[in-house]
């Protein structure tokens, strides 16, 4: 059988080690760009890395800074920071210092402020899709090692009138640089480190066993999972350990990579209906559902949650669910999310809301609606028995 053709879309420039935020300039001068746009946030310029990240830029280069967003931005939020760019004048390049939050929210204030229009009219499933005719090239340099979207096609945003969580995927997306400094990410506090790391995990987890994936994929996913492995729980307990911030940088940039060119699957179909409708830290949700779906999952991807194990312990023949559950107790994430205020009265309409996208994700094994309420009834409260 002929293989079909495959694409993979990814960085053009990838800089990784302490102090690699000095790489920037590289980055600025080789897309030969004079006037940048700077998407950041309150608590990265608090931290001091938005100075530092202005300091290097090249002397010629014109920067005008937007600080302004907000975590799990909204479509209001991203068109706030979409006139900021509209109103700078000749700006030929982005440059996104944050999580993913601020990165994702470059990306699609860029597709506004360049093509006009809502986000809506381009987000994944419009009917018919608005045609995207124009990228700013964007230089991301993360703050928080989960997300991944400096190497992604995907920009997330939450629409609160429709209560969900939607993206905008467009190939032109993915960062034209990612420039990962662990030195940013020394100053997160352990639970972010914790949730956006899971995140990580997750994307990788996700991108390996998805209907998607292919071998380079696979490359990807799984040095990211062994990466995370090694690493998660030093980054949670030892915040300054610039090893393990680097690994986790490293992993999440990875992951990135993977889901990017493959998918993601059933535990973000869960964690966006769950974003959508309480606004919640997605990689923590992520975290609370991931072992649970790898259980669910388990039948129809045996073969490669044997390979994870491996990657996850090091044990040939270990439980990768169970591996997974261990981590994130490790690391002190929630338990249920009924921890994180997930009502049971809810789970009607975050199934209905989930089970819409549900088989179409990638995701290995196909699910009913029925079985997206039974997980989540089981993620509110794991004590209860089971039906
Ligand atoms: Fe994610």
């Amino acid at each position: 059988m002929i293989e079909p053709i495959q694409t993979l879309t990814l960085p053009q420039r990838v800089e990784w080690g302490a102090g690699a935020v000095t790489r920037v300039a590289d980055a600025v001068t080789a897309v030969g760009a004079a006037h940048v746009f700077v998407v950041s946030d309150a608590a990265v310029a608090q931290a001091g890395h938005l100075e530092r990240l202005l300091a290097v830029l090249p002397a010629s280069t014109r920067a005008t800074v937007y600080d302004r967003v907000e975590a799990e931005p909204t479509t209001e939020a991203v068109e706030q920071a979409a006139d900021a760019l509209g109103a700078a004048d000749g700006v030929d390049a982005l440059v996104s210092l944050g999580g993913g939050s601020v990165i994702d929210t470059a990306k699609n204030a860029g597709v506004l402020a360049l093509n006009g229009g809502a986000l809506r009219d381009y987000e994944d499933g419009a009917d018919p899709a608005r045609a995207i005719s124009r990228v700013l090239p964007n230089i991301a340099v993360p703050t928080t090692a989960g997300t991944g979207s400096e190497a992604t096609a995907w920009a997330v945003f939450v629409d609160p009138a429709r209560r969900l969580k939607n993206a905008i995927y467009d190939p032109r997306l993915v960062p034209v640089a990612a420039i990962l400094d662990p030195e940013l990410t020394v100053s997160v506090p352990p639970d972010v480190t914790a949730g956006t790391g899971m995140d990580a995990l997750t994307h990788a987890v996700e991108a390996f066993v998805s209907r998607l994936a292919n071998p380079a994929t696979d490359a990807l996913a799984l040095q990211a999972v062994s990466l995370a492995a090694l690493h998660l729980r030093r980054a949670v307990d030892e915040s300054a350990d610039l090893e393990a911030r680097a690994g986790m940088l490293l992993a999440s940039f990875l992951a990135g990579a993977a889901f990017s060119n493959s998918s993601c699957g059933l535990v973000h179909t869960l964690s966006e209906a769950l974003g959508g409708f309480y606004r919640l830290p997605h990689g923590v949700t992520n975290g609370v559902l991931l072992a649970p779906v790898m259980a669910f999952n388990a039948p129809s991807c045996a073969a490669r949650y044997a390979r994870l194990g491996t990657a996850l312990t090091g044990v040939v023949g270990a439980d990768a669910a169970e591996a997974v559950r261990s981590l994130a107790a490790d690391i002190r994430l929630p338990r249920s999310l009924g921890e994180l205020g997930v009502a049971r009265a809810d789970l009607p309409a975050l199934t209905a809301g989930a089970f819409v996208w549900a088989n179409d994700s990638g995701n290995p094994r196909d699910v009913t609606a029925e079985q997206i309420h039974e997980l989540l009834e089981h993620a509110v409260d794991p004590r209860r028995e089971r039906a």
